[in-house]
This record gives C-alpha cells, sequence and structure tokens, in this order.
C-alpha cells in the first residue's frame, strides 16, 4: 500500500464549516484511488486538516480529484467552503487543488491540479473529459438571457437568489447590503419625508435634511454647487469623467460666437479653439428620449452642450450653455454673463442630464453590464484551469448578483430608477440601446480614449493621470502572465477556447457590432494582453472612478438633480429662485435619490482591493510573484496618490488603489 497525505483548508468566512461528511477521490495518470472519507464529524472554518488516503499502488501524476458530501444522520444537511486541497504523493511530489467555492449539494465536484494549462495543453483524457464536463455544466449554470434588444445579454436567472452559490455574496456581504439598504433613509433621518410630495421651499430646508452628510466632499459640494469652477471640475474628476473633449472647431448645432463669449486677456474664441483651449461637452445620446412621468407629472430630461475653456491660469470655466440640439430662438445660448438664476438653472439642467448620461452610460452601461458580459463569458467558456480564468475570475466577484439586484430594485418596474429619475421606465432601454451602438473598444482603454478625446493637455486633470497610471500596472502585469503562458501568436490562435471567449463577448456583449472595434478573435500574443487588461481595468478602476463618488457629488440634490419637473426657459430673463425650486424635484423624489447614492457609494467590508488576490488560483511561482510585483506597484501608487492629494483643495481618491475594489460589487 502507498499512502497520500491530503491536507484540506477550508476557507475562513460564515458558515463555511460543515457537519457533513466529506469524501475525496484522488485521481492520476496511472489509477485512481479509492473514494475516500475524511474522517472527522466536522470540518471548521478555517480549519487546516490532513488525512490519509491509501492506494494500493502510485496512482502516477495527480490530475484531479473529486470531492462530494452526505448529510450525517440527525445532523444537518449544510453549505462547506474550501479553499484548497494540497496533496503529498509517496513520491514526495506536492500538489496543490485549487477550490475557493460552496460545495452545497451532493453531487461529485472536479477539482484539477493548480497549474494552468489550455486546452491543446491536455495530454490526459480523464483531464480532458472533466474539462468538458466542466464547460458544459456552467454553460447551463450560466446561460445568456435578453434583456432588452439593443442592449447587452445579461446572466439568465430568476432573481440574486438563483445564481450559482459560487458567485453569490457571501454571508457578510448580504446581511451589510440588506441593512444598509433597509436602513437607508433611517440613517440618513430622512424618514419622515418619503411621503412629502411637495416641492423644496427654500435650499436651506434641502441643507436641514442633508444634515446627516457623512463625507467631507459631499459638505464641500454643497458650500460650492454654485460656483463656474467646481461645474467645470466636475468634468475632469467628478463622478463622469468620460464625456469632455478637446474643440478644436464647433459644432454646427451649437452657434457660439467670438462677440458672445467673453476671453479674458484680449484673446478670443475663434483664437482658442485654433490653440487647443476650448473643451466641449455634447450630452446627444440624449436627444429625443422620452422623458419619464413621475408621480403623474411630466419630467424634463435635456440634451444640452456646454462649452468650457482653459484659462492661462490653468482654471477651466464653463463660458456658454445650449439646453438643446437644434438651435431655434427659444433655444437660448445661456452665459455667465446673463442673470444669475438664468445661468444657475441652464447649469442645473446641464447637470440633470449629466446624472443620466453618468448612471446609464459610464456607469450601468460601460462598467456594469460590460463587467457581467465579461464575467459570464469567462465562465461559459474557459473552465478553472485556463490560465485567463485564473487571471480574470477574482475580477467579477459579486458582479452578476449586484447587477441581478439593480435589475431588481433600481431599474425593474418598481425600482427607484424607474419610479424617480427623468430616465427611468421607456427611456432607459432607448437610451441604453443608441449608447450601446456608440461603444468604441478604443473608449474602453483609457490610453486610447485619453488621445481620442485629446485630453493630453488639460491641467489637474487626476482621473487621467491615476487611471493612466494604472493602466500601465495592469497592463505590466497581464502581460507577464500571458507572455509566460503564451510564447507565441500560434499558440493564441490554436487556443480554441479563448477564441469562443471573446466571440461570446462580441456577440452577447457588443451584439456582432463591428464599428465598435471589440475583437471578434485573438490573432496575436498583444492582442490577448490588452483586451485582457481592458476587461480587468474596466472592472475594477472604472468602476471605481465612476461609483464611489456618488454620494460625494450626489448627495447634495442641487448639484445633481435625478429628475426635472419643469421645462428649461425658452428665453432669458424669466427665471428667479422660485421658478429654480419649481424646477428641482420635490422633497420624496429628493430622499429616494439621497438612499440611493448612500447606499451605492457604501464600501463593504468584505472588500477586496484592487491587486489582492485572497483566493489562490495560480499555483506557479511566476504568475505568483507577478501578483505581488503588481501589488507593491499599486501600494506605491497609493502613496504617490496619497502625497499629492496632501496639497489639494479636493483630493481625488476614487482611483486610489487601495479604495479600487478588484470588481464590480456594488
Ligand atoms: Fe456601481
Amino acid at each position: 500500500m502507498v499512502d497520500y497525505e491530503v491536507t484540506v483548508y477550508t476557507g475562513d468566512r460564515v458558515n463555511a464549516t460543515t457537519l457533513n461528511g466529506v469524501h475525496i477521490k484522488l485521481v492520476g495518470t496511472d489509477a485512481e484511488s479509492e473514494r475516500t472519507w475524511l474522517r472527522t464529524l466536522v470540518i471548521f472554518r478555517g480549519s487546516v486538516s490532513t488525512y490519509t488516503v491509501s492506494c494500493p499502488n502510485s496512482l502516477g501524476q495527480l490530475v484531479l480529484i473529486e470531492l462530494d458530501k452526505r448529510q450525517f444522520f440527525l445532523l444537518p444537511d449544510d453549505a462547506w467552503f474550501p479553499d484548497q486541497v494540497e496533496i503529498k504523493s509517496p513520491e514526495q511530489d506536492r500538489y496543490i487543488f485549487p477550490i475557493h467555492c460552496w460545495i452545497s449539494d451532493r453531487e461529485t465536484h472536479r477539482f484539477r491540479e493548480g497549474k494552468a494549462l489550455r486546452i491543446f495543453d491536455e495530454s490526459n483524457s480523464l483531464g480532458q473529459y472533466a474539462r468538458e464536463q466542466e464547460l458544459s455544466q456552467r454553460s447551463t449554470d450560466y446561460d445568456w438571457d435578453l434583456y432588452y434588444p439593443g442592449v447587452p445579454y445579461t446572466i439568465k436567472a430568476d432573481g440574486p437568489l438563483s445564481l450559482p452559490d459560487e458567485v453569490q455574496f457571501s454571508f457578510t456581504k448580504t446581511t451589510e447590503f440588506a441593512f444598509t439598504a433597509a436602513t437607508g433613509l433611517a440613517e440618513l433621518q430622512l424618514k419622515g419625508l418619503v411621503d412629502n410630495k411637495e416641492n423644496w421651499q427654500n435650499l436651506d430646508n434641502i441643507n436641514y435634511v442633508f444634515r446627516n452628510k457623512d463625507t467631507p466632499l459631499s459638505d464641500y459640494i454643497q458650500e460650492h454647487w454654485k460656483e463656474d469652477g467646481l461645474f467645470a471640475y466636475q468634468f475632469l474628476n467628478g463622478v463622469n469623467p468620460t464625456l469632455i473633449r478637446c474643440c478644436k472647431t464647433l459644432p454646427k448645432n451649437f452657434p457660439v460666437t467670438d462677440d458672445m463669449v467673453f476671453i479674458p486677456d484680449g484673446s478670443s474664441l475663434s483664437k482658442e479653439l485654433k490653440e487647443g483651449n476650448i473643451y466641449l461637452c455634447d450630452y446627444k445620446n440624449l436627444d429625443g428620449m422620452p422623458a419619464n412621468t413621475i408621480q403623474g407629472m411630466q419630467q424634463y430630461l435635456m440634451a444640452p452642450l456646454v462649452l468650457l475653456h482653459k484659462r492661462p491660469d490653468d482654471k477651466l470655466m464653463p463660458i456658454a450653455i445650449q439646453l438643446k440640439q437644434t438651435p431655434a430662438e427659444d433655444n437660448p445660448i445661456f452665459l455667465p454673463t446673463d442673470s444669475t438664476y438664468d445661468w444657475l438653472t441652464a447649469k442645473i439642467f446641464v447637470r440633470s442630464a449629466d446624472f443620466t448620461e453618468h448612471q446609464l452610460n459610464a456607469h450601468l452601461l460601460r462598467t456594469h453590464l460590460l463587467a457581467e458580459v465579461f464575467a459570464v463569458s469567462l465562465l461559459r467558456n474557459l473552465p478553472m484551469v485556463h490560465p485567463l480564468y485564473k487571471l480574470l475570475i477574482p475580477h467579477t466577484r459579486y458582479t452578476l448578483q449586484i447587477n441581478e439586484l439593480a435589475r431588481k430594485q433600481l431599474i425593474g418596474p418598481t425600482g427607484v430608477f424607474t419610479l424617480f429619475a427623468a430616465s427611468g421606465g421607456e427611456a432607459l432601454t432607448m437610451i441604453l440601446a443608441k449608447l450601446l451602438s456608440s461603444i468604441t473598444f478604443r473608449s474602453l482603454c483609457i490610453p486610447d480614449d485619453i488621445v481620442d478625446r485629446d485630453l493630453h493637455g488639460v491641467p489637474n486633470f487626476y482621473y487621467r493621470d491615476d487611471g493612466l497610471h494604472l493602466w500601465n500596472i495592469m497592463f505590466k502585469y497581464v502581460q507577464g502572465v500571458i507572455q509566460y503562458y503564451y510564447k507565441s501568436d500560434d499558440e493564441i490562435q490554436q487556443d480554441s477556447e479563448l477564441q469562443t471567449w471573446i466571440r461570446d463577448i462580441f456577440e452577447h456583449g457588443f451584439l456582432s457590432q463591428p464599428q465598435t472595434g471589440i475583437p471578434q478573435s485573438f490573432t496575436t500574443v498583444p492582442e490577448l494582453i490588452k483586451f485582457a487588461t481592458m476587461v480587468m481595468f474596466t472592472s475594477s478602476c472604472q468602476h471605481a472612478a465612476v461609483n464611489s463618488g456618488q454620494y460625494d457629488y450626489g448627495g447634495w440634490m442641487p448639484n445633481t438633480p435625478a429628475t426635472l419637473q419643469r421645462p428649461p426657459p425658452t428665453e432669458k430673463g424669466t427665471t428667479s429662485e422660485a421658478t429654480m425650486l419649481a424646477t428641482l424635484p420635490p422633497i420624496n423624489v429628493t430622499v429616494q435619490g439621497m438612499a440611493t447614492v448612500w447606499l451605492l457609494s457604501r464600501q463593504s467590508s468584505d472588500f477586496v482591493p484592487l491587486g489582492h488576490y485572497p483566493e489562490a488560483h495560480y499555483t506557479e511561482e511566476t504568475p505568483r510573484q507577478l501578483q505581488i510585483d503588481f501589488k507593491a506597484e499599486l501600494d506605491m501608487l497609493s502613496i504617490a496618490i496619497g502625497n499629492r492629494n496632501q496639497g489639494l483643495e479636493i483630493p481625488y481618491t476614487y482611483l486610489d488603489p487601495k479604495k479600487v475594489e478588484n470588481s464590480v460589487a456594488i
């Protein structure tokens, strides 16, 4: 007889302990062991326990293990969360089997040895068989669903709780999320206001309910929201830094002239345009979209154009706003020299349009829905043993569940967004479909995006500075890992699983639209490196940039109204404080919005920061070292960002690696 020493590591998480009997079978190239009971009545969370599996002869090289569990008589059936199994063979070889998932049923679960294998590396027929079985099961567990024509496909599920265990929230996250959601209004002391459909009588009253504000920045926004400097700053470093672009020629439908705008130091608009000092934010995607009806009242959603000037003192300032796309007498171009309320009202309409553009385009579509597409395609097409699965799976954590929750509680028929946002309801899917066809691969890669928007010359643009640093650090890590596994373009072309993965993304995420520039297949190693970097960046950094500041910038409602209930002024000189207050959303709509952005800006206590890999999917030295180097570079960047922020009036923290979550999880 020969003995195999089997060490089982159970995850240290709530409910990971099992009172069930666990069985293991070792499968090698020459033979397999008996299905053997690990002789214990309880396997505790966080425990490391060693057992012996005896076999008549050596099994050869170990290929996989099979695990299953059975309920003991009179004891409850429960789920178990093993992290990994380590086996020492009689030949003194050490094998590691990464698991990191729940086992909650009575089925037999197969886990491959940790060394990453591409499909053409499979020399063992049992390994090949296990690989096919795994993918066949996964394509059933993770099926596509058509959410709405023209919009990316989603996971097919009957709500968050029907998702497979391995992609559900942890107990900690579920409890905290439910608690925060249920108590959000109460914690913000807004509870008595949810049924109050009256309009605000003055801004001081909003201040009264906002008193329990909990971020220094939301406080700052409340104080400065009317200022042109802060209005412009938000296009660079607020929650939506994705729209602004340099403007060398004015769009034909935005007829601003030299004599309309005041440019200091004797310069003119045409001269500043030529010199690259003029910037444009064009909300054309929102043109023609039907605005919602809220509590029986028609709402208003504009598609404005905003012109900004970079002054010699490096400050960006707004110089003209047109609220609708088609120039007309009743669509005046508002200027900073107009009356206080004309100009402020124009800016409020822009900020409200930005709420929609930000939430639907920058946030929902370009991070949440795309991250879901990447995750579903990964789970369907790449087995656990594939090197790219190991690279990307940590960046899919909780994404499917948070999106299922969002579809139910935010944009479902009775969701907060549907009930209380100008772009809720019918407009939402129309806008998403329009936006999807305008996504390009280049716009998802920050180095290309900054070039295409011609934003290298903008001063104080921290989203760009931190984002490019992060991209470069991430690119280096991804490059290291991919080049370790793929030595030539031929190997990329031969990897049929990789090709199915990208094809599925192209078809179900981008609806086979070739103008997006999303690859339909991979031909070279550099193509795969860039695409995988984009997937990782989108699911972590880009989401953090557009998610984490939601309460900072949106908590004080007048700075980011989710809807407006009066049409914009059609001539100058007709606005006042009273018209502004009548335009802003009523009290109950305001507090629902505040509670929602508050919930969505909360960090969970089981948050995993960027570059942390608590679940070791790689067992080989090279990728593990690359992960250590990746984290070390992120730590250095975090220090540099912290130092930079000390000198800033508004610290830019959203892309501090310490605060970026590994995945779209909120
Ligand atoms: Fe989010």
